[in-house]
Order: structure tokens, then sequence, then C-alpha cells
């Protein structure tokens, strides 16, 4: 209505100032369009359940489950111990508890040490919980890129029992699979089974951060119970990327589950009626499993275009699961940081991992267009530097 009054007194003709007025209301919903658009690849954590899940966790039939009585958390624990090839499993609110009550249960006595990888998820991201709860002490080996530890550098971290005068004792040894801060490297089965070899020997337990297991499984082309069959304890993300709101399933034999529930209560993670979270992870494992290979198709095909963008530093042969770290080229005359900031304004958001590496995940909720309308960004965002630099 203004800018008609505006445009007339300029003596525009009525006709033309409602079709100006047509197309500045377009541009500005185009805009508005634009800048509302969520490319959200911080993590795979922050997928939002289906409607096959909200449905699902609406008419979901519950009951105590800190009593042992809640029917679906019962369906979905025995639901994953059977696809992971395990006697039993138990839900837990979340991977960090799975993995820090797996390490408490393989590691009762205090002063118990557990082998991890210098770059892990548990040694790294988990606020020392094995220590600081626990009282196990962390033995590091340094991680490969590929996410492996050098299985002579495993066994030479394994304490002499005979030194127990000095030494703690060494009770387990941890992989993780996929291996996040590698980039969502998978671990072979072969080197999987050599780690559970070298365990037995020595009289260890295995446990496995599985958090992206079925990651690693589908990407390798190896059955997910294959895989994990080496190891006395996996602990499974499903608000990874298989989009749950919330939870983890632990998996192993009877007697560690049994263990297991009781160290989860100590902790505070029995949660009662979990049904209503247990139905969404039932989904997760029926219906989302097999959307994980078009992610890491995505994520090759991400990779694969910001490698083409004058400034970046990116291995697209390095990327195997969904998940892709990128640089920035020194001295490109913008830092990561502003880089980030000026995608966030386009609507695409990432994880600045450091001052100098940036991380970006795939998930489900990521379209193809997704990936498209991110390279694009990128590119407006570069290409306005190079001019303003003269590259
Ligand atoms: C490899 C790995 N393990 C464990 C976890 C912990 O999971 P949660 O965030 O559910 O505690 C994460 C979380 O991102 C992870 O990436």
């Amino acid at each position: 209505m203004i800018m008609t009054l505006v445009l007339s007194s300029y003596k525009f003709p009525l006709c033309l100032c409602n079709s100006i007025q047509w197309w500045v209301h377009r541009y500005l919903r185009h805009q508005q369009k634009m800048v509302s658009r969520k490319v959200d690849l911080r993590s795979d954590t922050v997928t939002k359940p289906t409607e096959s899940m909200r449905a699902a966790m609406a008419i979901a039939e519950v009951d105590d489950d800190v009593l042992g009585h809640d029917p679906i958390g019962l369906e979905l624990e025995e639901e994953m111990a059977k696809i992971m090839g395990k006697e039993a499993g138990l839900f837990v609110p979340s991977g960090t508890m799975g993995n820090l009550i797996s390490v408490l249960v393989h590691c009762d006595i205090r002063g118990s040490e557990v082998i991890v990888g210098d770059n892990s998820h548990i040694h790294i991201l988990e606020n020392g919980g094995i220590a600081t709860i626990g009282g196990v002490h962390p033995r590091t080996v340094k991680n490969n890129a590929d996410g492996t530890m050098d299985i002579h550098l495993i066994e030479a971290a394994i304490r002499n029992p005979k030194a127990q005068l000095f030494f703690p004792t060494t009770r387990l040894i941890c992989l993780e699979n996929t291996h996040a801060n590698s980039g969502g490297k998978c671990l072979s089965v072969e080197y999987t089974d050599e780690v559970g070899e070298l365990a037995k020997k020595h009289h260890l337990k295995l446990h496995i951060d599985g958090a992206r297991i079925f990651n690693a499984s589908i990407a390798l082309g190896v059955p997910v119970d294959r895989l994990v069959q080496a190891a006395d304890s996996v602990s499974v993300c499903l608000s990874k990327g298989l989009g749950a709101p919330v939870g983890s399933v632990i998996v192993g034999s009877k007697d560690f589950i049994t263990e297991a529930t009781r160290v989860r209560k100590a902790l505070g993670g029995g949660m009662r009626q979990i049904g209503i979270l247990c139905a969404a992870g039932l989904i997760a494992i029926k219906e989302n499993v097999q959307k994980l290979q078009a992610d890491h198709e995505k994520a090759k095909q991400l990779a694969s275009g910001l490698y083409q963008i004058k400034g970046l530093k990116v291995d697209p042969k390095s990327v195997e699961t969904n998940i892709i770290f990128f640089e920035i080229e020194e001295d490109y005359g913008i830092s990561l940081e502003t880089l980030c900031k000026s995608l966030e304004e386009r609507g695409v958001f990432m994880m600045l991992e450091s001052q100098i590496r940036a991380r970006i995940v795939l998930h489900h909720q990521i379209s193809t267009s997704d990936v498209h309308y991110t390279l694009s960004c990128f590119q407006q965002t570069l290409s306005g530097i190079q001019v303003v630099n003269g590259n």
C-alpha cells in the first residue's frame, strides 16, 4: 500500500505500480526463503524424529523399566542383541553412559587400567568419566589416521601382571568403529578380530564404542554381527545416523548385562517408562539403517565438490562414511571462524573443531539439493574473498 502511494506520487501508472510491487514482493519472499533454509551439518545427532517415529512414540505401550517390565524397552533390547549377535542388551540414555557402564563393568576392581586410543571419544570427549567416576586408569595408545592403534603398540601397553606392586592391572581394550575424530573411518573385521585375539591371549576384555557401528557395517559391506564378533560388549547409538531422538543400547553376555543394569541404576540411568523412547529406537533400526548408504554417498559428493573450491583443503578419498573434515588454506584471507559464520548467515551450519579444522556430518535429513545449496554457499563466500584478494 505504502509502496503504491510512493510510486504513484512519482506519477507511475497504477498497473505499473502493482507490477513493481508484485516483483518486489516476490524478491523479498525469495530472500526470506533463502535465509530460512537450514542445512544442519553440525552432527548426525541433530536429526529430528521422523513421522513414523512420532506416531510409534504416541501409541507406545509402557511400563516401569527399572522394575524390568517396559514391553517396548524389552523388545528393543532383544532386537538389538539379536542384530549384534550377542546374548542380551540394555537401553541406556546416551552413548557416553553406554561406554562408561561398559568400562565400569569390565573394570570392576579399582585401579584397573583400560587401553584406549589417544584420539578416541572415550578419552577425549567423555569428561574423563571412566577415571573420575569409575577410578579406571586410561592408558592411551596413538590412534593412526585410519582410527586403528598398531597391534604391537597395544600389546606393548598391556601391563606385566607380575609387576602389580607398581602397575595398575590392564583389564580392557576399547576400539571405536567408526572412528569419529579420524573422520568416520571404518575399522575392518580383520583388524577387530586381531585385537580380539590379542585381548584373549592376555585375558582382557574388548569393548567397542559402536556409536556408528552400522555406518561401518554398511560401508565395509560386512554384517554388523560379524563385525563385532570379537567384542565382549558394544555400545550402539540410536540417536546418531539412525535418527532416534534419544538413547543407545549396550550389548554383551547375559552376565555382562545383569551387571550393567545395576551400574546403570547407580549412575541414575534407570528411566522408568522408556517405551516412548524405545519405540522410536525400534523404528530407527527397522527403517533408517538402509538410509546410511545414501548418507555416505552424499558425504562423498559434498567432499568432492568442496575439493574443487579454491581455498579449501579436503581429501575426498579419505571420506569413508558420513563425516568430512576440512581446513582453509593458510593466508587465504578469511579465517575458518569467519567462513563458518558467513555460511551460518546463509543457513548452513557446521562444527568448528579447532581454529583450523571444521567438521561436516551428513545424515538422512540432508537432501541432495541441500548438498548443492551448501556447495553454492561455500563458492559464493569464498569467491567474494578471492575478489578482495585479487587471487
Ligand atoms: C564415537 C562416539 N562415541 C560416543 C558418543 C557419545 O554419544 P552421546 O552423545 O549419546 O553421549 C559419540 C557422540 O557423538 C561419538 O561420536
